[in-house]
C-alpha cells in the first residue's frame, strides 16, 4: 500500500548523498506508485537560485544515478527550493511560510518528515530551530530522519541526542544505519525465525564461531576530512557491524513489532562482554594501508591521501572479537573485519558449525570441512550452504558442496536500494530498521573504550598494504582460537549451481 500523503523536507539538498541516494530513492517509489499523488518535497541548501533550477538538479541526479529513461516533468513538478541560512530564524520562517502553503496546495494533512542529510555539526542547531520556529508545530505527523556519524562519541552523542529530543520525541527520530535497509540484513532475521533447521541449531551448542567481512577497495575518496577524525572504529563497526552483530545474536522477538525487535538487539549489545584497557588487543587490532596495488592500479598510502595528516595515526582498517556473555552465545567469538582500500568489495557473514562429533570419513583422509551457512550481503546477494556430500563413484569419500541461493534468481528483479526501502519506512511509520537511542547509547559507550586506549598509543602504522585482506595481527586474532577467515573469494555465490 502507498505512503500517506506527506511533505519531505530535505537539508542538504545539494550534498552526495541527497544527489546519489535520495532523489532516485523517491523517484523509484513515485514510479512504483508506493508514494502517494500528494507529496511535495523541499529541498533546502545554499547553493541554487531557485525552483526550476533544483527541479533540473534532480532530474540530472536521477539521470546519472536512477534508472529512468522517462519524462520526469510531473514528477520534478513536486520539488521546490528554499535557499536557506541554518543558523537564522527568519531562514526558518520563510520556510514555514512554503511550507504551510505547500500543504493546504497539496492537501498533506500536515504530515511532514525533516530529512538532515547534512553536515552533522548542524544536526541539533536545525531540530531545535525546527520547533522553536514553528515548522513542527503540525496537525500531522512530524518525523526527523537523521543520518551518520551520530555524534563523535557518547558523550557528544548524548548532548545530540537532548538537544534533538528538544524537539521531537524518540519515536519520531529515525536515526539511519544504512545496512539496516540492505535486502539480506533485513533477511537475517527471516532466515532464523522463519526456517526450522537453523533456530534448534543457532547457540553455542552447534555454532563455534560466526564472522563478519565488510571488505571495500575504495579509499576515503573526497571524505578525509571527516574519516581522519573518525576512522574505521567509529564510521563501521560502531554502527553497521554492532547491528549486524545484534541480528545475529538477538533471542526471537515476541512479534515483529519496531519495539520488540529493537528491545532484543538493544539486550544483545548489553551482553557484550566487557574487557579492560590492557586487554584490548587480545580482542581488537586495528589497521592503516600503506601504498599497494587495486585492479592493477598503484594507489598511494593512506597518510599521502589529499587532507589526510601524514602523520596520521587514524586506523582505516578494524578486526574485533565480541564475546556475548549470555546462556545462547556464551563461549562463541563473533570475529568482524572491515576496512578500506582491501583486496574486494564484500559484505559476509559465514556461521560456522561445530565439528560432528566424530568423523567415520576419517580413514579415506578426507578430513571433513565445517558446514557453514554464508550470508551473502553484497555485491551479490544470497545464502550459501557448504555441506558434504558422498564423492561420486566407488568408495565413501567425501566431497564438500555448496547449496546456493542467489536473490536474483528467485525474484528477477533488482532489490530495492536500502535508501529506497528505508524512505518508504520512514512515510509509513515504521522505525524497526532504524537505530533507537539505547542501541546508538550502547554501542558508543563499547566503542569508545577502544579508541580513548588507541588514541593514547602510537600505531605501528601502515600495516596492511592496499589490496590486500588487512593486516597479519587480525589473522592472528582468529589463530589463537583455532579459527581462520574463510577466504571471501572462495566463498562466493556459484551462479552456475
Ligand atoms: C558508510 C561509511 O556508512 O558506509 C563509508 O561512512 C562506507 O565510509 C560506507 O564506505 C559503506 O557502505 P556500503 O553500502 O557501500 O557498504
Amino acid at each position: 500500500t502507498e505512503a500517506p500523503a506527506s511533505l519531505i523536507l530535505l537539508f542538504g539538498a545539494t550534498g552526495d548523498l541527497a544527489k546519489r541516494k535520495l532523489y532516485p530513492s523517491i523517484y523509484n517509489l513515485y514510479k512504483k506508485g508506493l508514494l502517494s499523488d500528494r507529496f511535495a518535497v523541499v529541498g533546502v541548501a545554499r547553493r541554487l537560485k531557485d525552483d526550476d533550477d533544483f527541479r533540473n538538479w534532480v532530474k540530472e541526479s536521477i539521470d546519472t544515478f536512477g534508472n529512468s529513461s522517462e519524462d520526469l516533468t510531473e514528477f520534478i513538478s513536486h520539488f521546490y527550493y528554499q535557499s536557506h541560512d541554518v543558523t537564522d530564524s527568519e531562514s526558518y520562517r520563510e520556510l514555514k511560510n512554503l511550507v504551510d502553503c505547500l500543504d493546504t496546495t497539496y492537501h498533506l494533512d500536515g504530515n511532514r518528515i525533516f530529512y538532515l542529510a547534512m553536515s552533522p555539526e548542524f544536526f541539533g542547531t536545525v531540530a531545535e530551530h525546527l520547533k522553536e520556529d514553528g515548522l513542527t508545530d503540525t496537525k500531522g505527523f512530524k518525523r526527523l530522519v537523521i543520518e551518520k556519524p551520530f555524534g563523535h562519541d557518547l558523550p557528544s552523542a548524548i548532548n545530540l541526542n537532548k538537544r534533538i529530543r528538544s524537539a521531537f520525541k524518540e519515536n519520531e527520530v529515525y536515526r539511519i544505519d544504512h545496512y539496516l535497509g540492505k535486502e539480506m540484513v533485513q533477511n537475517i532475521e527471516v532466515i532464523r525465525f522463519s526456517n526450522a533447521i537453523f533456530e534448534p541449531l543457532w547457540n553455542n551448542r552447534y555454532i563455534s564461531n560466526i564472522q563478519i567481512t565488510s571488505s571495500e577497495t575504495l579509499g576515503v575518496e573526497e571524505r578525509a576530512r571527516y574519516y581522519d577524525k573518525n576512522g574505521a572504529l567509529r564510521d563501521m563497526l560502531q554502527n553497521h557491524m554492532m547491528q549486524i552483530v545484534s541480528l545475529l545474536a538477538m533471542e526471537p522477538p515476541i512479534k515483529l513489532t519496531t519495539d520488540e525487535i529493537r528491545s532484543e538487539k538493544v539486550r544483545v549489545l548489553r551482553a557484550l562482554r566487557p574487557f579492560k584497557n590492557e586487554e584490548i588487543d587480545q580482542y581488537f587490532v586495528r589497521g592503516q594501508y600503506g601504498e599497494g596495488t587495486i585492479n592493477n592500479e598503484t594507489v598511494p598510502a593512506y597518510r599521502n591521501e589529499p587532507n589526510v595528516d601524514p602523520e596520521s595515526n587514524t586506523e582505516t582498517y578494524v578486526a574485533g572479537k565480541f564475546m556475548i556473555d549470555n546462556f545462547r552465545w556464551a563461549g562463541v567469538p563473533f570475529y568482524i573485519r572491515t576496512g578500506k582500500r582491501m583486496d574486494k568489495k564484500s559484505t559476509k557473514i559465514v556461521v560456522q558449525f561445530k565439528d560432528i562429533p566424530m568423523n567415520l570419513y576419517y580413514k579415506n583422509g578426507s578430513s571433513l570441512n565445517p558446514n557453514l551457512l554464508v550470508i551473502h550481503i553484497q555485491p551479490e546477494e544470497g545464502i550459501t550452504l557448504h555441506l558434504n556430500v558422498k564423492k561420486t563413484g566407488q568408495g565413501m569419500e567425501t566431497n564438500p558442496v555448496k547449496l546456493n541461493f542467489s536473490n536474483k534468481s528467485i525474484d528477477g528483479m533488482n532489490t530495492p536500494e536500502a535508501y529506497e526501502k528505508l524512505l518508504f519506512d520512514c512515510l509509513r511509520g515504521d522505525a524497526t530498521n532504524f537505530t533507537h537511542w539505547d542501541e546508538v547509547a550502547l554501542s558508543w559507550r563499547f566503542v569508545d573504550q577502544i579508541s580513548e586506549v588507541w588514541a593514547n598509543q602510537k600505531a605501528p602504522f601502515p600495516n596492511y598494504a592496499a589490496g590486500t585482506m588487512g593486516p597479519k595481527a587480525a589473522d592472528e586474532l582468529l589463530e589463537k582460537d583455532g579459527f581462520f577467515w574463510w577466504p571471501v573469494a572462495d566463498l562466493d555465490v556459484d551462479e552456475n549451481c
